[in-house]
């Protein structure tokens, strides 16, 4: 979905190089590598991606890139995402960090809700523009004295950490499954045993739901590791987890589980992995979790897994694994124990 967003945008540039030839500084958010970026000039690119397997990609490419938006820019270049409220706290924050007069420039595919969010940004600036192509939308304009300034406070307000539900866990705009906690989080946790002796890790652990109430409800438990890539997310699963009382040792590392070597092992595993990058349904996410897994479990470790239960995971499972039970299957998910 990036891909074309992302050409789309590029396209643009390259039939209007004026939109950018007077600024001196540009910040790309949600930024993803490509050869068109590299040719933007790193001197004056500031590229913000806190979600890893993007952030290594633009760091090879040798690219000036943060984790979260800071300075001001003459330019802001932003891929939206299929989130409302992320979306709309980053045209705050973007048009917040412009400098009069700066342009905002964004690209997202027409069935993420291109058109809705081209009409959001044209109601906070006051006026838009905009170019169609491969199936994408690039919509732009510049912050002027027509800002809409009542909006952008609106908007800036929603960039906040709030009670997902009734729970303690804060979640935020940005992370997987901040409006609600997920059914098949839940229904892992069922199936868990009261006790789980030595070093466990969760991959995918997002805003640190499975650990904290393994913190909570698990006896034994003598060190949790949680591997997340959305940093946003893994810095709210340190706030989370944070306000549990414990004697576990806890540590939180922001890594890619599908790409990244790890050394770690483990005595046990949980995880409910990704299977979607953008809109786009990706198994292999999944499969690559699971062989993450097995990897770093030692020999006898347990992993448990909970996945949609049409996902094809079983037999990937079953060829790493010397045991796999479906430990529970409702609401659409399967609980799977395997043992290595
Ligand atoms: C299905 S969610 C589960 C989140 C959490 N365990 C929960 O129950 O709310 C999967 C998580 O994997 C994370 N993720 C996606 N790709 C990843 C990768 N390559 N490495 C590590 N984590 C990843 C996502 O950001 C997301 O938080």
């Amino acid at each position: 979905m990036h891909g074309s967003a992302s050409t789309t945008l590029f396209l643009l540039l390259e039939k209007q190089p004026e939109l950018l030839q007077a600024a001196q500084n540009i910040v790309f958010m949600r930024a993803v590598g490509s050869a068109g970026l590299t040719e933007l000039g790193k001197q004056r690119l500031q590229c913000v991606q806190s979600f890893k397997p993007l952030y290594d990609q633009l760091q090879a490419l040798g690219l000036p890139t943060t984790t979260a938006l800071q300075g001001t820019f003459d330019a802001a270049l932003y891929l939206p995402t299929k989130h409302r409220d992320e979306n709309l706290t980053n045209f705050a924050a973007l048009v917040e960090a412009l400098n009069p007069e700066g342009k905002i420039i964004c690209s997202m595919a027409n069935d993420t809700g291109a058109a809705r969010f081209e009409k959001c940004l044209g109601r906070l600036l006051g006026h838009i523009e905009s170019f169609s192509k491969h199936h994408c939308r690039v919509f732009w304009g510049s912050r002027t004295s027509q800002l809409d300034q009542c909006l952008l406070a609106e908007w800036s307000a929603l960039n906040t950490a709030k009670p997902i539900e009734d729970s303690n866990y804060l979640g935020r705009p940005g992370i997987f499954g901040f409006e609600k906690i997920d059914r098949g989080s839940r229904l892992l946790l069922e199936t868990l045993p009261r006790s789980l002796p030595g070093a466990g890790a969760d991959l995918g652990a997002g805003y640190g739901y499975v650990a904290g109430e393994i913190l909570k409800h698990v006896a034994d438990v003598r060190a949790l590791t949680l591997y997340e890539a959305e940093k946003l997310a893994l810095d709210l699963a340190a706030q989370n987890l944070g306000a549990i009382t414990t004697s576990t040792e806890l540590s939180f590392e922001w890594r890619d589980v599908a790409n990244e070597e790890i050394e770690q092992r483990y005595d046990w595993i949980v995880c409910n992995p990704p299977f979607h990058t953008g809109k786009a349904r990706v198994p292999e996410l999944g499969r690559r979790f699971i062989r993450t897994a097995g990897a770093l479990l030692h020999h006898h470790g347990k992993l448990f897994l909970v996945a949609n239960a049409q996902l094809p995971y079983e037999s990937e499972l079953r060829s790493i694994f010397s045991e796999c039970r479906v430990a529970a299957r409702r609401d659409g998910y399967s609980v799977f124990h395997c043992v290595k």
